[in-house]
């Protein structure tokens, strides 16, 4: 695990943002997984502005989102899809067919996982994906528990997950789907590269159990200590519980 720290959440941002760009001018074609949530927002718009001025051209680019809300149609204004066509897809060259986002409105939620699982392997496999990690260790929407879930499947969320997502839903917890779609461990482990982001102190501890803990299901983060390519991008917040010596390099 190569672990960066940045000065701040904006440094952090530019520098995937750069990375992707990178990634992109190497291999056109690349194959993105993608995350939701407030970490990534800085990433989104530093890459949007690197499309802008021609530096990434995501025209050839596949992306796999990493989740869905359960029963939430692509239009709903509080689905992922939305949240994504808002920060990204809608702002860059993205051919739409080439877009992936589970279907939360589908009738019959499991063929839709396999349909997901089976449009990954189509496209030749995930060469990046890119992370942020819940407040409990999740990553997508694989939630702590005492097994967790190869492939793509129907997550239950836990209740500080349904809380940590509220603001979507004008604050009210309970207005937060219960469930939800998401790619299974395997499927997130099965990328060629796999870059985590966390911001804030609020993650500190989580980021800890990930990089040093045992591996567990009980913080699904921790499975990323397995694979072999493996950035993790911090703030100094999110660092603070790092041990010295496993802190990794500091970006200048
Ligand atoms: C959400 C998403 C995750 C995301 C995480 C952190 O519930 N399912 O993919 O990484 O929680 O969210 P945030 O970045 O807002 O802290």
């Amino acid at each position: 695990v190569k672990i960066t720290v940045y000065r701040n959440a904006h440094d952090l941002a530019s520098a995937l943002a750069e990375d992707v760009a990178d990634r992109l001018s190497a291999k056109p074609t690349l194959v993105i997984g993608l995350p939701t949530g407030r970490t990534p927002l800085g990433f989104y718009r530093e890459i949007v502005r690197l499309a802008r001025e021609g530096r990434a051209d995501f025209s050839r680019a596949t992306t796999f989102n990493l989740d869905e809300f359960l029963g939430a149609r692509p239009e709903h204004a509080t689905s992922y899809r939305q949240y994504m066509e808002r920060h990204f897809f809608g702002q860059i060259n993205i051919d739409p067919g080439r877009v992936h986002v589970l279907d939360g409105g589908a009738s019959d939620a499991r063929v839709e996982c396999e349909r997901y699982e089976a449009a990954i392997s189509e496209a030749g496999g995930i060469d990046v994906q890119i992370l942020g990690i819940g407040s409990n260790g999740h990553i997508g929407f694989n939630e702590p528990a005492a097994s967790l879930n190869a492939r793509t499947h129907v997550a239950r969320l836990r209740p500080e997950t349904r809380r940590a997502n509220a603001a979507m839903f004008g604050g009210d917890a309970s207005r937060v789907p219960a469930r939800a779609l998401s790619m299974g461990m395997a499927t997130i482990l099965g990328a060629r590269s796999i870059v985590l982001m966390a911001i804030g102190s609020g993650k500190a501890r989580q980021v800890e159990g990930a990089i040093h803990g045992p591996l567990t299901t009980r913080l699904p983060a921790s499975f990323l200590q397995i694979h072999t390519d493996v950035r993790v991008m911090l703030d100094r917040a999110a660092a603070a519980r790092l041990r010295p010596g496993r802190r990794g390099t500091c970006a200048p």
